[in-house]
């Protein structure tokens, strides 16, 4: 017999960045028992790279701002793709969160007139992105942290989950064990809350941290909830890609939204070459104009003129960067130029502090006098668990989600600063949710034996045995394979590629052999992470392969249009079959109401056939 230590809460909630963090202050609020499970260090979350800012239509610096223009570009950005129900509460309850942040305690840059300061990013119309500095994120885990440490939750650091259990359909509980000592723990839950973020780290160049290996997206599919638009993964245009030991690590999209300006090895300002027509009549394509737009942001007047093409949504500027290296102008390590130095020491070092010693630090780049070097890094999966807008609860009644491991709000492409606001809007639903639902619940549902059982053995499996691979070995093929087979510029022979080097890994990771004990072992974790990593990479490559046109953060070289016929059932689903083999096919939101529909571009509506 296993020693296994048993636990009971309402409400589990298993991640600890700023949804989970949300959700826990909410849960517990209603008055429900709370356990809050985290990979790492409760304060050690992946939410903190999310540094320029939170989207909100607060109007702070242009009164021109409202709901219903975040709305617009938030479903503009996502290529038409995201489901309008969560558009509109998000654009809608955005300002609240952020101003209930304040009142917690974060310290926000303010204006000259005290208000909460608001930048300018990619595809928001105006500036809308409330930030401190460059570390945003940071701030908000930290306010978030603080108030729900008062709130009286269980927090359990360092576990990692590897099971989610269900009785009678409904979710029961979850199967963990502590990364430190080994132990394994079971958690009876009437309700719970993923919170567990996103699956970057199967790609090789990314900006995510260590956690981000997916098993939120898997614990949820291998639970039997519905996965939806696992192919759009969002490339960032800008991560650092000079010295090697710090590629992918983020450049925010601040630098942009500051003036900051991309160039190519001939010194051209290469952005003008590639707006979009569905974006022509909102950006500058010539210098002057852009430049004007400039300094009548810098000198706080409303601005009036169209803006820096640098400031194009995140798909745009990622896939330009990626043009101009095939044409041969790449900067010298591979990426383009990135210049902030035209504007004052001062200003930069005020704006941007964490940039600064970023790359002073990494690479001896002053960025107030030299450019910095940059390409694209995989930052975050726009697919993830299918929930009801409303309620955050997945296919699986009692499993909500909420964050990036949940789908909807951002279609084909995340807008810059939508995911802070993401997940204060949706983590607070999930966690008020997640407390009433458990309140339905008059006892904790038993959890069949033998499902503890098959847990027990498949967490320990890995160090009975010996002789076979390192598990770090395949965890970088796997990196390797994915980054250049389901990467930015995708086709359908690689696609098909990959999804047999996924099966191929999958033979190779079930006999891995990390040796060591159970006390904190490394090998150990990489060698259970790898069954999410593998699942995760064959939902994001089989709905890629499936999907026969570019859109948003998937991009086909052998289809390189958008398909405007796919209106109308454009969602892809996952689910996994009876025998075990993941099934997809495709769904549509319900249609949208007329006075919504109203608020979007009609040239673009026109496009996808609904004008
Ligand atoms: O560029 C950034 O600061 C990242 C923000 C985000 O992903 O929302």
């Amino acid at each position: 017999m296993t020693d296994v230590i048993t636990h009971e809460h309402d409400v589990v909630i298993i991640g600890a960045g700023g949804a989970g963090l949300r959700a826990a202050i909410e849960a517990s609020a209603a008055g429900v028992s709370v356990a809050m499970i985290c990979k790492s260090m409760l304060g050690k979350a992946h939410t903190v790279m999310a540094e320029g800012g939170a989207a909100a239509a607060l109007a702070n610096k242009d009164h021109r701002d409202s709901w219903q223009t975040h709305f617009r570009d938030t479903m503009k950005g996502g290529k038409y793709l995201g489901d309008w129900r969560m558009a509109q509460i998000h654009a809608k309850e955005a300002p609240d969160r952020i101003r209930e942040l304040e009142q917690w305690g974060a310290v926000f840059d303010r204006t000259p007139k005290g208000l909460t300061s608001q930048r300018n990013f990619g595809g928001h119309t105006y500036p809308r992105l409330a930030h401190i500095g460059d570390a945003t994120g940071l701030e908000l885990i930290r306010t978030l942290q603080q108030k729900g440490i008062h709130m009286g939750m269980d927090v359990f650091m360092e576990f990692t989950v590897r099971r989610l259990f269900t009785t009678d359909g409904r979710v029961s509980g979850c199967f963990a064990y502590d990364r430190n000592d080994g132990a394994l723990h079971v958690f009876k839950a009437k309700s719970i809350v993923l919170a567990t973020g996103g699956i970057t780290r199967c790609w090789e160049v990314c900006s995510g941290s260590w956690e981000y290996t997916g098993e939120g997206h898997a614990l949820a599919y291998w639970a039997g909830a519905e996965m939806g638009d696992m192919e759009f993964v969002q490339f960032h245009p800008t991560g650092m890609i000079w010295p090697p030991s710090v590629k992918g690590i983020l450049v925010t999209e601040g630098v942009r939204g500051e003036g900051g300006m991309l160039t190519n090895s001939e010194g051209k300002r290469f952005m003008f070459n590639y707006i979009p027509e569905m974006y022509a009549d909102e950006f500058a394509d010539t210098e002057e104009e852009s430049q004007a737009w400039v300094e009548e942001v810098i000198s706080g007047k409303l601005a009036t003129k169209r803006r820096p093409p640098e400031l194009l949504t995140r798909d745009v500027v990622a896939k330009a960067i990626n043009s101009e290296r095939d044409a041969g102008r790449a900067s010298e390590h591979g990426g383009a130029y990135l210049d902030i130095s035209w504007r004052t020491e001062e200003e930069v070092k005020k704006k941007l502090p964490g940039m600064y010693h970023q790359f002073m630090e990494l690479a001896a780049v002053d960025i107030t006098k030299q450019p910095m070097e940059v390409g694209p890094t995989a930052h975050y999966v726009m697919g993830g668990v299918k929930v009801d807008p409303f309620t955050q609860e997945s296919t699986v009644p009692g499993l909500f989600a909420a964050g990036e491991v949940a789908t909807g709000l951002h279609g084909a492409n995340r807008l810059g600063g939508n995911s802070l606001s993401d997940l204060l809007v949706f983590g607070r639903i999930a966690g008020e949710q997640a407390a009433e639902s458990s309140k339905q619940m008059t006892y904790f549902a038993g959890i069949d034996q033998s499902d503890i059982d098959d847990a027990i053995e498949e967490t320990l499996a890995p160090l009975i045995r010996e002789g076979g691979e390192n598990p770090a070995k395949v965890v970088s093929d796997l990196r390797e394979m994915m980054q250049n087979k389901a990467g930015i510029i995708r086709n359908g022979d690689l696609l098909l590629e990959a999804l047999k080097d996924l099966d191929e890994l999958e033979q190779r990771a079930a006999v891995v052999s990390p040796g060591g004990s159970r006390i904190y072992n490394p090998g150990w974790h990489q060698a259970l992470e790898l069954g999410a990593m593998i699942d995760v990479s064959r939902m994001c490559a089989l709905a890629a392969f499936r999907r026969e046109e570019s859109r948003g953060g998937h991009t086909r070289d052998d289809f390189p249009d958008p398909d405007y016929t796919y209106w109308g059932k454009v969602n892809s689903v996952i689910k996994q079959a009876e025998d075990g083999s993941m099934d997809i096919d495709y769904v549509s939101y319900p249609p949208i109401p007329e006075e919504l529909e109203d608020l979007l571009d009609a040239d673009d509506l026109a496009k996808e056939g609904r004008a």
